[in-house]
């Protein structure tokens, strides 16, 4: 699936930045394609524009932000954060700047302290995080980086508990335990929720996140899916520790997403540091980036150059993931497009294909 290809998800929120970078000033950022600027208005709050000022077409990421009007760095021409510009410096006093003089203004939130931008008008809202600051739970950002995958490889991913034994080999995984557990799935009409028990490693360099010694322990997980390309991971540890990890998998084009992080915990940085718990899972991460990072962004289907993806009963939820999208894509008359294959139908093969 080229994702840049598929305009409805333009209507969908997408974690585009921590609210941290963008106190340096003007920051930019691919979304599906798309260049845009971010910068904090004159109440703090986020701001998202095309990153082409409308004058002589300088990125207006060049420029700075002065009292939350974000002014060019080729002429100095002032934005606001509907996108008009506001002030021209070579003007004299009172001269009346024609209306046309704009460039596109996005949609755009802070939540979770991220910056959150639709490009068009949102068809769904942004996912609940009770956790977020929330008595009794802490808030680690963990990881703000590009992969060079696409965002429904990295969802499948996330789902996918046979990779275990092979990608986590030296991290969690259980190399003599090769076949993975089974997950409940509760479908709703946009996401799924899907729950497992599994047995994971416990080394001792980690026991402080798992809060338990034994060399082997078996953990709940929970494990939810947001459309378009959200999910949330609730470990729960044999001693009651909860480890809930937020991803977004956004969308920076058709070979490339912004890994963004978020981590709860329950229990205390004197129980196990903060920094632990992003070595932990940030050597987790790589494991996961290396392996998708060698996987084909675009393979989903594309039956006729390069033959069907075959599929396995544990990859059941990233088939429902698909099945999902797809009916998604066709609510709003869109259907799958692939590198020179527009409109290319997704095929699913029998053994995994129940979803
Ligand atoms: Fe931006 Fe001239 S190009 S002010």
């Amino acid at each position: 699936m080229l994702t840049t290809q598929q305009p409805v998800f333009r209507r969908f929120w997408h974690a585009v930045m921590p609210l941290s970078h963008l106190a340096d000033g003007p920051q930019p950022f691919t979304l599906l394609g798309e260049s845009i600027v971010l910068f904090l208005d004159e109440h703090g709050q986020p701001a998202a524009l095309r990153d082409r000022c409308c004058h002589r077409t300088a990125k207006l990421s060049k420029g700075w932000c002065n009292n939350g009007r974000l002014q060019c760095g080729y002429h100095g021409w002032v934005y606001d954060r509907t996108g008009q510009v506001v002030q021209i410096p070579q003007y004299e006093e009172g001269r009346r700047i024609l209306p046309d003089f704009k460039t596109t203004a996005y949609h755009c939130v802070a939540r979770y302290g991220y910056a959150w931008v639709a490009l068009e008008d949102p068809v769904a809202d942004i996912p609940e995080i009770p956790e977020f600051e929330a008595p009794g739970w802490r808030t680690i950002f963990q990881f703000y980086e590009r992969w060079e995958t696409s965002p429904l490889r990295a969802l499948e991913n996330s789902f996918d508990n046979s990779h275990f034994s092979f990608v986590h080999r030296a991290t969690f995984g259980v190399a003599a335990q090769p076949k993975p557990s089974r997950y409940e799935i509760v479908e709703g009409d946009t996401g799924f929720y899907a729950e497992t028990v599994i047995d994971a490693a416990n080394p001792p360099q980690y026991q402080r996140v798992s809060g338990v010694s034994d060399p082997i322990t078996t953990r709940h997980m929970r494990n939810a899916y947001f459309q378009p390309f959200s999910r949330r991971l609730d470990i729960e540890y044999p001693g009651g520790v909860r480890h809930i990890i937020i991803n977004c998998f956004t969308p920076i084009d058709d070979g490339s997403i912004q890994l963004c992080q978020w981590l709860f915990r329950n229990d205390t940085e004197e129980d196990c540091p903060a920094q632990l718990l992003i070595d932990f899972d940030e050597v987790i991460t790589r494991e996961d980036k290396d392996i998708l990072e060698s996987t084909d962004p675009d393979a989903l289907v594309d039956v006729r150059r390069r033959g069907v993806e075959f599929s396995m009963d544990s990859d059941r939820p990233g088939m429902l993931i698909r099945k999902k999208l797809m009916a998604m894509l066709a609510s709003h008359g869109e259907s799958e497009v692939h590198r020179g294959l527009p409109g290319v139908k997704i095929m699913l093969s029998r053994e995994g294909a129940s979803a």
